[in-house]
């Protein structure tokens, strides 16, 4: 894995801002090539401004840099994408297959496409979603990630174009904010109580989902990327998990070390989302096929977020 070079494409994104870095720790700051439509914050690698949409100018970025890999994160989310499902559809497929058609024509080796828990919906039980269930999404944002996912088969299939991809669940991290998502709660609700004030949630308390912690995402991320060929069985997407939590426990777990946090529930049109993704899911294949195995519960990755936020807080930087 000598000489890469990875493009990013919505590495402004609240993964991006982290994948970036560790790509960076993995091959080298050379090696990487942060893209979006705005510029990043406390990134000092190479930024291209690229919209997804632009053809040519992702053609020309790839051909220059002799890029080998792309992490394709260029996205609308959830609760975003149901303001304008049109223009959502637009950016999360015409960019991907933009990204599918440049990496198989430009001989790209290996294309990361992230997507998500949103794919579940009617027709399953969501106390536990299996990984080759129906997938009937609620949301735009999870109609474009099934067909991605499916779009990421095909061209693996017809063109042997190596695409890789995760299910994510809600990805919670104290480095970036997270942007236009329905699990966004659980990060925002840590920078609440991090400046010891009343946080007002937009689920009820009851809505269980599944979620991760950053570390744990990113490290799923880099070794299904890094595993050997053969080993990356299901090349529609994986599912992926690291714990399950609703509000209200999430609220005591955040109490063991901010006794006196309050939360009030006040649940707008996100919670019809929430209830319409699973409680849990069941990522059995991607322990079994590459080894993933989560490290952070919900009191150590409590207890990591504030002590983070806590810690910038106290320094003056901006927590977001
Ligand atoms: N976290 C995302 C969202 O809430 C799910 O992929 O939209």
């Amino acid at each position: 894995m000598q000489n890469e070079k990875i493009i990013v494409t919505g590495a402004g994104g609240q993964i991006g801002q982290v994948l970036l870095h560790a790509l960076a720790e993995r091959y080298g700051l050379q090696a990487v090539i942060a893209t979006d439509i705005r510029p990043i914050p406390n990134w000092e690698g190479r930024f291209v401004t690229l919209n997804v949409l632009d053809r040519h100018g992702l053609e020309k970025l790839v051909e220059e840099q002799g890029t080998t890999q792309i992490y394709h994160l260029a996205a609308i989310l959830s609760a975003s994408g149901e303001k304008d499902p049109l223009m959502t559809w637009q950016v999360n497929m015409d960019g991907l297959l933009n990204i599918l058609d440049t990496a198989r024509d430009k001989g790209i080796e290996r294309v990361f496409y992230p997507s998500s828990i949103a794919v579940f919906g009617a027709g399953i039980d969501l106390r536990q979603a299996g990984q080759d269930v129906p997938l009937i999404p609620s949301t735009v944002y999870g109609i474009t990630k099934a067909a991605g996912e499916n779009w990421g088969y095909y061209y693996y299939n017809r063109y042997g174009l190596d695409v890789r991809s995760l299910r994510y669940p809600g990805i919670i991290g104290y480095q970036s904010p997270p942007g236009g998502g329905t699990t966004d709660y659980a990060v925002d609700i840590f920078h609440y109580a991090a400046r010891r004030e009343a946080y007002t949630c937009f689920l009820e308390s009851t809505a269980r989902l599944p979620m991760i912690y950053m570390d744990d995402a990113i490290r799923a991320t880099l070794d299904l990327m890094a595993a050997p060929k053969d080993q990356v069985r299901i090349r529609t997407s994986y599912n992926l998990s690291g714990m399950d939590f609703d509000p209200q426990e999430l609220a005591d777990s955040i109490r063991e070390f901010v006794p006196d946090f309050k939360v009030n529930f006040v649940p707008d049109f996100r919670q019809a989302i929430a209830a319409s993704w699973p409680q849990r899911i069941d990522d059995s294949d991607a322990r079994q096929d590459w080894g993933w195995a989560p490290t952070y519960s919900l009191r150590s990755m409590t207890k990591d977020m504030l002590d983070h936020l806590e810690e910038k807080i106290a320094s003056g930087q901006p927590t977001h």
